[in-house]
């Protein structure tokens, strides 16, 4: 059985440190002599731009492609999508056709588990996954939720954000049952 441990960055509230989290935790894992695989999973991009890929929408294989293989039951090589990074860490990255997957997801068969599909393709390669997550609770947060063993939620100490992790964490409870 992987030992793999995978965390989703997540909170729908925008702008409170996901991706800074899932770029300094990751490298910081990485450092300490792990093997760790980052997943863009917003379609801001914002995580692949972070460490330096600035046109995105030129990198032929997307989390948006490897998700789509999955759900069209192609064979699909998650391994070879990756891309590996100076800092020691690999990255599956994303781009603005991420957005029109969440649409599709919607009529998908086990469309909560089609990140996990690809996941578990890579995980025994891996001591860290760490999916940067979009801030908002579609269809995409639940698959990046499905396939982790823990969440981090990075939040700002507010009224509002606190009420917005409440709808988080049923969120959470219901994905788990
Ligand atoms: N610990 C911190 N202290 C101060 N500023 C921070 C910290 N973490 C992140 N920031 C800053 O906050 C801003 C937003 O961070 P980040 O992009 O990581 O948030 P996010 O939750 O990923 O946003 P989004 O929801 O849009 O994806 C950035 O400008 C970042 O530099
Ligand atoms: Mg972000």
């Amino acid at each position: 059985m992987s030992n793999c441990k995978v965390i989703a960055l997540s909170n729908q509230k925008g702008g409170v440190g996901k991706t800074t989290t899932a770029v300094n935790l990751g490298v910081g894992l990485a450092k300490q002599g792990n093997k760790v695989l980052l997943i863009d999973a917003d379609a801001q991009v914002n995580l692949t731009m972070a460490l330096g890929y600035a046109k995105p929408d030129d990198i032929p294989v997307t989390l948006s492609t490897i998700m789509q293989d999955i759900m069209d039951d192609k064979s699909v090589g998650v391994q070879g999508a990756i891309l590996h990074h100076n800092e020691g860490v690999g990255l599956l990255p994303s781009n603005i056709e991420l957005s029109g997957l969440e649409v599709r997801l919607i009529n998908a068969i086990s469309r909560e588990s089609v990140l996990k599909t690809g996941i578990n393709q890579v995980k025994k390669n891996y001591d860290y996954v760490l999916i940067d997550f979009m801030p908002s609770l579609g269809m995409l947060t639940i698959n990046a939720l499905a396939a982790a063993d823990s969440v981090v939620i990075p939040k700002q100490p507010h009224y509002l954000s606190a009420k917005g992790l409440e709808l988080l964490l049923r969120s959470v409870s219901k994905v788990r049952r």
